[in-house]
C-alpha cells in the first residue's frame, strides 16, 4: 500500500517514562477514528495497561529520531526517547506523552482491539484531540501539510520519502471532465 505514513506512537512505560515507536501500518478507520496494526512491542504492553496514546507525524527534521524509535525497543533501552532527544510533555487530554518536536499530534484512546493474540492486535482508536504547532498552520487556521515536510514510508526500497507540494484540488479538479 502506498503511500504509508510514518506515525510515532507515544505511550508511558510502567515507571512513567515516555516511550515512542514507529508505525507505518496505520490509517483512517472512521471519521474520528484511526487504525494501527500493532505487533508485540513495549508499546503494546503499555497499551494493555492504559489504552491512551499519541500519534505524531514524522518529518524530514525528525527522520533520524523516528527511525531510531522504530529499530530500538523500550524493553532494552528504557530511555530511548531521551537518547533520540525527543523531549516529552504530558498530554492534557489523554494519559500519554506529547513530543513537541513533531508539528502535529493526535491524542487518542483505544476503542477496540481486533484479532488480539500473542503477536499483537489491530487497534481501533478514537481521536480525542488534535494538536498542531502554530508555525504549521495555514492562513485559515487549519494545519498546513505542505509546511510540515512530512515523511512517508516506502516499503519497496525501505526508504523515507518526503511529501511534496499540493498538486490539485480534491472533489473539484475532476469537474473539468463532467
Ligand atoms: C519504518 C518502520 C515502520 C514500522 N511499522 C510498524 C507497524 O506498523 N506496527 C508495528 O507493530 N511495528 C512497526 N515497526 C516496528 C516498531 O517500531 C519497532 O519494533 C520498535 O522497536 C518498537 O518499539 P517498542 O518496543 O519500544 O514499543 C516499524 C518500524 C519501522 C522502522
Amino acid at each position: 500500500m502506498l503511500p504509508q505514513p510514518v506515525l510515532i506512537i507515544g505511550t508511558y512505560n510502567e515507571d512513567g517514562t515516555p516511550n515512542a515507536m514507529n508505525a507505518a501500518w496505520g490509517g483512517q478507520w472512521d471519521y474520528h477514528e484511526i487504525m494501527i496494526s500493532m505487533g508485540n512491542h513495549a508499546t503494546t504492553h503499555n497499551l494493555n495497561r492504559c489504552g491512551d496514546f499519541t500519534v505524531a507525524f514524522a518529518t524530514e527534521d525528525t527522520l533520524v529520531a523516528a527511525d531510531f524509535v522504530g529499530i530500538v525497543s523500550g524493553r532494552n533501552v528504557p530511555d530511548k526517547t531521551a537518547r533520540a532527544s525527543l523531549k516529552a510533555v504530558a498530554s492534557k487530554h489523554v494519559n500519554a506523552p506529547v513530543f513537541p518536536a513533531f508539528p502535529m499530534t493526535l491524542e487518542c484512546r483505544i476503542k477496540q482491539k481486533l484479532d488480539e493474540s500473542e503477536t499483537g492486535y489491530y487497534i481501533i482508536a478514537e481521536i480525542v484531540n488534535i494538536l498542531c504547532d502554530e508555525a504549521f498552520l495555514a492562513e485559515d487556521g487549519k494545519p498546513d501539510v505542505e509546511k510540515m515536510h512530512l515523511i512517508t514510508f516506502d516499503p519497496v526500497h525501505n526508504g523515507y520519502i518526503t511529501l511534496g507540494h499540493r498538486a490539485g484540488n480534491a472533489f473539484h479538479d475532476g469537474q473539468a471532465l463532467k
